[in-house]
């Protein structure tokens, strides 16, 4: 059978090698039998406008060497095709979902109150649009008195049961946010959000698309951990969204990204498969919002790898395309 052939063999594992040896993509390949769907997404720059924007995102992390054999040329062939098909796709995404953001209807921002007061409730967030300014105090100040409020929340069920809440972090300036569902027992006891094994899986798909974790910001929708990691409940998620409202409001990202099914369904309160949400833009108070696969399901199927490598590689072009539209 073609797939046990020394050629093939021979080839993904020089791919495998190759690929590794790049910064911060291993994570691709670290595990299950996806080099060869890999090899499908790793090729050669036919220059396109998206691409002449933002030249990394949408470059391969490596141009695989082919080697040897009619069926390493196949494989070649295979990816280029591959490659050159999402690249047209990135680029549509980019330019039609450009023009949905651009073409919202800019609700009015409430003015920020005259005395700053850390402790007040969020600015009221109009129904579709963004979320108020935040009073003039540094970022960093008002996330940390936010987050003081939290630590001592019991708004839910879930406050007898947790070693501590776990906030979020990264830059309060982030341009980009990353929301999963909830924390797990690690992160639990670190009071930091995405530190196990689908958190290090996390920081290895933002290296490759050249984000680093201090870089975004990272958080989940609920703040507390649910006993034996069950699923987030629905009066959970309500009594914690006005914290998540206002770290928002606070951080003003342009872009939100959600970490697998759960998180999209309850920030988007839709009942929608994750295929579905994956395929266009969403708004949560006016902010863009796009969805992938979670980490902890990568590791549990690797084969969700090779499309969650496109997810992040479209939500980068869309973030340098955000930033070039700002500027
Ligand atoms: N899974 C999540 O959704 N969030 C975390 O912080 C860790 C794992
Ligand atoms: N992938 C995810 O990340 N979450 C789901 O719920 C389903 C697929």
């Amino acid at each position: 059978m073609t797939q046990d052939s020394p050629g093939r063999l021979a080839a993904d594992l020089a791919r495998y090698l190759d690929q590794q040896q790049q910064d911060g993509t291993a994570w691709y390949f670290d595990e299950g039998p996806v080099a060869a769907a890999a090899a499908a997404t790793l090729a050669d720059p036919p220059a396109t406008p998206v691409e002449a924007a933002t030249p990394a995102a949408l470059t391969p992390p490596a141009a695989a060497t082919a080697a040897g054999g009619p069926e390493a040329d196949a494989a070649a062939a295979a990816k280029s095709a591959r490659e050159r098909e999402f690249r047209a796709e990135c680029e549509r995404f980019v330019r039609e979902t450009l023009t949905q953001i651009r073409n919202r209807p800019v609700a009015p921002v409430a003015a920020a109150p005259a005395a700053p007061d850390l402790f007040a409730a969020a600015p009221a967030a109009t129904p579709d649009g963004p979320p108020a300014a935040p009073a003039p105090v540094s970022k960093r100040l008002a996330l940390e008195s936010l987050a003081a409020e939290v630590a001592v929340c019991t708004a839910c069920k879930l406050h007898p049961t947790r070693t501590q809440t776990v906030f979020g972090s990264g830059n309060p300036d982030a341009r980009v946010l990353f929301i999963g569902e909830a924390p797990g027992r690690n992160e639990d006891e670190q009071g930091l959000p995405f530190v196990g094994r689908a958190g290090q899986l996390l920081t290895d798909i933002l290296r490759a698309i050249r984000f680093e974790r201090d870089e975004v910001y990272i958080c989940n929708i609920l703040k507390c951990r649910p006993p034996e990691n069950r699923d987030p409940e629905r009066d959970e998620a309500d009594a914690c969204e006005p914290f998540l409202r206002r770290q928002l409001a606070i951080i003003q990202p342009h872009l939100i990204c959600c970490l697998g099914r759960h998180a999209a369904m309850t920030l988007l309160d839709t009942r929608a498969s994750l295929r579905s949400l994956r395929e266009t833009v969403h708004f949560y108070q006016g902010i863009p919002v796009l969805a992938t696969f979670h980490p902890a399901a990568l590791l549990r199927n690797p084969h969700w790898k090779r499309d969650t490598w496109e997810d992040v590689r479209k939500l980068r072009a869309l973030h340098d395309a955000l930033l070039a539209d700002a500027s």
